[in-house]
């Protein structure tokens, strides 16, 4: 499968275009910022970018995936605030959402907005169900998930990001009929 999506997605709020090679100094800063936010929750984390040059080594991986269609990645921007991320995954079978959003951004629908707007994207293109998979002790994560639309197919014991140790993890599947039921806030061209 190979995920195609325009290069401007706008919500109300939210405006998400895929990463660019300007959005280096950004990514790194932001992510050094949330090192702390982001890593109990988030693989790549782990390995954060410790300058500019290395954020943008990442951003040229990120840019060769959307352009081959094998992992879409979305800058995520309040007004010209970079607030996070979201994302598209090719998996087996179908394909997965992604998304972070900075600290000091949270728990103002951000990640729901702009996890919407790529939903409809993949929704689109014909494919009938993304996966949605987070750690069960993620309550934020899940949250996300469910106000999606997305109904919980089942548990599995996964490494946790942090140190491995076995975790339970929550498998989420969002149909197209169910997020259709959840409203849909995307305005994109
Ligand atoms: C998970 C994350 C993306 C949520 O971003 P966000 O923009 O705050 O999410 P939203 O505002 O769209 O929705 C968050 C939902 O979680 C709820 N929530 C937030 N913090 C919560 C907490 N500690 N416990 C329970 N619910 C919580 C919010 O109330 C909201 O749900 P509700 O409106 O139904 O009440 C953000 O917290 C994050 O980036 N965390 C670290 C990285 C991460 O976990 N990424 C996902 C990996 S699977």
């Amino acid at each position: 499968m190979r995920l195609t999506a325009p290069e401007t997605l706008d919500t109300p709020r939210l405006s998400l275009r895929p990463w660019t090679e300007a959005d280096a100094d950004a990514l790194f800063a932001i992510l050094a910022a949330n090192a702390a936010h982001l890593r109990p929750w988030v693989p790549f984390a782990r390995d954060l970018p410790r300058d500019g040059a290395e954020a943008l080594a990442r951003i040229e991986r990120y840019r060769a995936q959307h352009a081959e269609g094998s992992a879409l990645r979305f800058a995520v921007r309040h007004r010209t605030s970079l607030v996070g991320e979201a994302m598209l995954f090719v998996r087996e079978g179908g394909c997965e959402l992604g998304y972070w959003i900075a600290a000091d951004h949270e728990d103002r629908g951000y990640a729901t907005e702009a996890t919407r707007a790529l939903v409809e994207v993949a929704f689109d293109q014909g494919i009938d169900a993304i996966s949605i998979r987070c750690e069960a002790a993620n309550a934020a994560s899940n949250a996300v998930a469910r106000r999606l639309g997305a109904h919980l197919e089942r548990d599995e014991t996964v490494p946790s990001v942090r140190d491995d140790t076995p975790v339970p993890l929550s498998c989420w599947v969002l149909t197209t009929a169910a997020h259709r039921r959840s409203g849909s806030t995307r305005t994109h061209a």
